[in-house]
């Protein structure tokens, strides 16, 4: 049943300006015209448009098998789910997008995309910018709340974990035309300060004498101070007075606070600008404030109760409540989220609040996010907004499959762990002989995009609720599925470009793109994928997906270059425009995944 396209006039439902990049959407469009069509006035569908095996088409329109059986109940008279595939492609209206259709058993239509069609498709974007192809998302507003490490605690691997996927997912947002609120939620509140303050007070009784040299270590004064805290009741008891104190807003204690949370920031902050990723800190005190107003408005609606001397909520399906407020009269993490949760909603008026922690943390979050709907803050059903969603992610290990721990059973500590990545890279790549070729500042900035990077796409190709292996020599290998190779097969493609000697810019213009080779048509297609796959990456807030597709573009990229000669062929400025798409593309999912691109290899 293979069919000419050549159908009904186009429809004025395909508004080609909304939504231009993403190809299965326009597809979708031509689906919908066809089903209103063909369809009863009482029954409605929306077009169900997935990507398709290559032998039978680029894509496939799924509604005939469901609609076989709620068409049954009406007048219509289909045989079998067959027949009603090949009304939806009767009535698929006209469209230079596509070649030809075909209807194949149980009743799947499958669609090839023309080839002129992708050609001046791809040509558009080389011409107007990949913003072109950014998805437009109908949320305005998100937030993504993300590293949020412990104030004189250790940044550790989790940490680096929520730092790598959170930016990444503020990247893939802000991409798809998102205002992100990029927030650090610090552990800058709590009790451990009333024993950091107290034990500062001792050592330093001339509170001038506190600095950053002074302190040294705050993780190992953090530990000191811990253990005083635990054998000595008599400074338990001044740490949990002093607590009061700098709740109560005491200018000594303040400031000793202030002077703790510096130190710790100015190490987040090495950390931040080696990965450069950008994070705006409200930490929990800044909800403080709210906590009162907030609970006093749950306890109106009767939501808060007294239990064993705390304030809790009680939540259908969990056996513990939710503590709001402790016996002791202090607030806490549930108080202090649900607090910040209001303050997104009514002050940021985010629709989209995402939280990226650790998976162990999942209850934490479904327990406030259910007092939440409970309060009327957010809608009952998941699908509409506004909407919040917590991202977790699995455990990082090391090779003996345990926790990831340096030989000393220490957490590895982060700054340690990207120095070595740099230091391996670095060696590669004088291994390589770039020690004489390039300049000493060449040699550290590409050490620098290709460790941090490996360290980064490591973290992000995985599923991230799986736990992983951390292996340097993995992350690192040049070959496989890794930023190593990645950044080499992005390099390969501008040194074709360069070697060729033509200005790619004039021929973006000037040349014109084909797609004759099967393998050209290939990489195209996955090409035309990428609107598609960075939207649902942001809907499924999965930067994996983006890594799996980079990874396959690089593979039809490879199939493409040994099957098709590029430079000095008669194809050969069509194909040098094909190329520079692809490096395009790959320096688009690299910028999505926080990898520095490198250009010359
Ligand atoms: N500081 C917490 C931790 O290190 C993570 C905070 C996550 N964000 C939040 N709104 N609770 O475990």
């Amino acid at each position: 049943t293979l069919q000419q396209n050549h159908h009904s006039p186009l429809s004025s439902a395909l508004a080609e300006e909304e939504n231009m990049g993403n190809v299965k959407k326009q597809l979708s469009k031509l689906f919908a015209v066809s089903l209103r069509e063909m369809l009863p006035p009482q029954l409605n569908a929306e077009p169900l448009v997935a990507s398709c095996v290559p032998k039978f088409g680029d894509y496939q329109c799924n509604n005939a098998m469901s609609l076989f059986s709620k068409l049954k109940g009406t007048n219509s008279n289909y045989q079998n789910p067959l027949a009603v595939g090949q009304a939806i492609q009767k009535n698929l209206p006209f469209s230079e997008m596509i070649e030809s259709s075909s209807v194949i058993k149980p009743g799947f239509v499958n669609v090839f995309l023309s080839n002129k069609w992708m050609a001046e498709y791809i040509q558009k974007m080389l011409v107007n910018g990949i913003e072109s192809w950014a998805p437009k998302l109908s949320v305005k507003r998100a937030v993504v709340d993300f590293s949020s490490p412990n104030i004189a605690k250790e940044l550790h691997v989790g940490h680096l974990r929520s730092t790598i996927i959170g930016d990444s997912l503020a990247r893939m947002l802000e991409f798809s035309n998102v205002e992100v609120l990029r927030r650090n939620h610090v552990g800058d509140w709590g009790t451990q300060f009333g024993m950091l303050i107290e034990f500062l007070f001792e050592k330093f009784p001339n509170i001038e004498d506190v600095n950053e040299s002074a302190i040294g270590d705050l993780q190992a004064f953090y530990k000191e101070s811990k253990k005083r805290f635990d054998i000595d009741s008599e400074f338990k008891e001044r740490a949990q007075q002093a607590v009061v104190r700098l709740q109560g807003g005491e200018p000594k204690y303040r400031h000793a606070w202030k002077q703790i949370c510096d130190i710790s920031r100015r190490e987040f902050d090495m950390v931040y600008q080696r990965l450069r990723v950008q994070l705006e800190e409200k930490g929990e005190s800044f909800y403080n404030p709210y906590i009162p107003g907030v609970l006093e408005a749950l306890t109106q609606q009767r939501l808060v109760e007294e239990s064993e001397g705390a304030s809790v909520i009680f939540i259908e399906g969990y056996d513990v409540p939710l503590i709001v407020v402790k016996s002791d009269g202090g607030y806490n993490y549930a108080s202090t989220d649900l607090a910040a949760l209001w303050y997104r909603l009514n002050e940021e008026k985010a629709e989209w609040i995402i939280y990226v922690t650790d998976a162990g943390q999942n209850q934490h979050f479904e327990m406030v996010f259910k007092a939440a709907k409970l309060a009327g803050w957010l809608p009952s059903a998941d699908n509409l907004y506004p909407k919040v969603t917590h991202v977790g992610f699995g455990v990082l290990k090391g090779e003996d499959g345990k926790r990831f721990r340096t030989r000393s059973t220490e957490v590895v500590r982060l700054v340690d762990l990207l120095d070595e990545a740099k230091k391996r890279s670095k060696t590669a790549l004088v291994e390589r002989g770039k020690g004489e070729e390039w300049t000493e500042d060449e040699l550290e900035q590409t050490a620098e995009a290709i460790g941090y990077g490996a360290v980064k796409y490591a973290d992000l190709k995985n599923n991230r609720m799986t736990d992983y292996i951390f292996n340097f020599d993995q992350m690192l290998n040049d070959k496989g599925n890794t930023a190593v190779y990645l950044l080499y097969a992005h390099a390969r493609i501008c040194s074709i470009i360069r070697k060729s000697g033509r200005d790619i810019e004039e021929l973006k213009n000037t040349a014109k793109l084909v797609l004759d080779h099967p393998d050209e048509r290939f990489l195209a297609l996955h090409l035309l994928r990428f609107s598609e796959t960075v939207e649902e990456a942001c809907i499924n807030l999965l930067p994996s997906a983006i890594c799996e597709y980079l990874y396959s573009l690089s593979e039809y990229f490879t199939k493409f270059y040994s099957n098709c000669q590029v430079v000095g062929s008669t194809e050969e400025t069509s194909r040098l425009l094909l190329c520079e798409a692809t490096a395009l593309v790959m320096r688009k999912c690299f910028f999505l995944l926080g990898i520095v691109p490198v250009y010359k290899i």
